[in-house]
């Protein structure tokens, strides 16, 4: 299965905070925020990732990334010329993804929980035995800003719905997508919304009105933090902080995962520890030691 990380988009609603850097290399306290979707393809097993972001700002995550062996995997990155939607990840995607499986991630998502890793391995392993398309259920209290599924006692999906006013459950699907390559044809038939984007909400319908769609429902122990707002962002950076000082265990540590999933060496993780002269370098130095 590969994976993409889409990071684009205008970012004004952070505005001035994105008017010159993208918002997905904004920190979420220790790391650019783009390391915890990041995190959440490889707890997946993913080792191939596409990058999408703009002309302005696909160079910088080509700077943190670069070709990606460091972490034992393969980062390819294209640009999105203009936010046309995030079902547009697939088209600018095509060649990509060629005739795999595939996971996008919004390069603003933040996960966080006990099971998650079996969660993103059983929703992989799903698609790539039986096709179709993987999503997920997130209870939140408002969900009128995000695409609501409704489910049936079953768990089945029954409707979706992108930011409705008169949301038909409480059910938000976050920013996480398993597909098989259909996705690529399916994306190009896509029409613009009202909002002139075409919609993922839109690909997740085709996948249902086909009888394809698998929805599971994330529970209460898992963490989905907002990053769209001054206080989201500080909140979760806070969040992120709380875990990390209580547990000495860090949150979406890529290094760290790259290490346990047995891409990297000891000797590998030992030599990106010496170069980090940080908390950060120190913690892996004591994940390399065997902690
Ligand atoms: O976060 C989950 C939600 O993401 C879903 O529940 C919704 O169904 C889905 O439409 C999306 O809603 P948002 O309104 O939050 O999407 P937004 O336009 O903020 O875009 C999400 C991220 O993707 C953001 O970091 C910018 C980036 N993006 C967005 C668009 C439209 C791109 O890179 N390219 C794009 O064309």
């Amino acid at each position: 299965m590969k994976g993409i990380i889409l990071a684009g988009g205008s970012g004004t609603r952070l505005y001035p905070l994105t008017k010159a850097v993208s918002k997905q290399i904004l920190p979420l306290y220790d790391k650019p925020m783009i390391y915890y979707p990041l995190s959440v393809l490889m707890l997946a097993g993913i080792r191939e990732v596409l990058i999408i972001s703009t002309p302005r700002d696909i160079a910088l995550f080509r700077e943190l990334f670069a070709q990606g062996d460091w972490l034992g995997m393969r980062f390819e990155y294209a640009v999105q010329e203009s936010p046309r939607g995030l079902a547009d990840a697939f088209i600018v995607g095509g060649k990509f993804i060629a005739d795999q499986p595939c996971a996008l991630v919004l390069g603003d998502n933040v996960f966080y929980g006990s099971g998650f890793s079996g969660t993103l391995r059983n929703s992989a392993s799903l698609v790539e035995r039986e096709g179709g398309g993987a999503i997920f259920g997130y209870y939140v209290k408002d969900p009128t800003s995000y695409g609501v599924v409704e489910i049936d006692a079953a768990g089945k999906a029954l409707s979706i719905e992108e930011k409705p006013n008169a949301p038909k459950s409480h059910y938000a699907v976050p920013g996480l997508y398993f597909y098989d390559s259909d996705v690529v044809g399916i994306a190009k038939n896509i029409q613009p919304s009202a909002r002139g984007e075409i919609e993922i909400t839109a690909v997740n319908n085709a996948y249902l009105a086909a009888g394809r769609l698998s929805v599971e429902v994330l529970g209460r122990g898992m963490a989905w933090l907002d990053t769209g707002t001054y206080d989201g962002l500080l909140e979760a950076s806070n969040f992120i902080a709380t875990i990390q000082k209580r547990q000495g265990m860090y949150v979406s540590c890529i290094e760290e995962i790259a290490y346990s999933n047995g891409w990297i060496s000891q000797k590998d993780l030992r030599e990106i520890a010496r170069s980090y002269k940080t908390e950060y370098g120190e913690y892996l130095a004591y994940i390399a030691e065997g902690a």
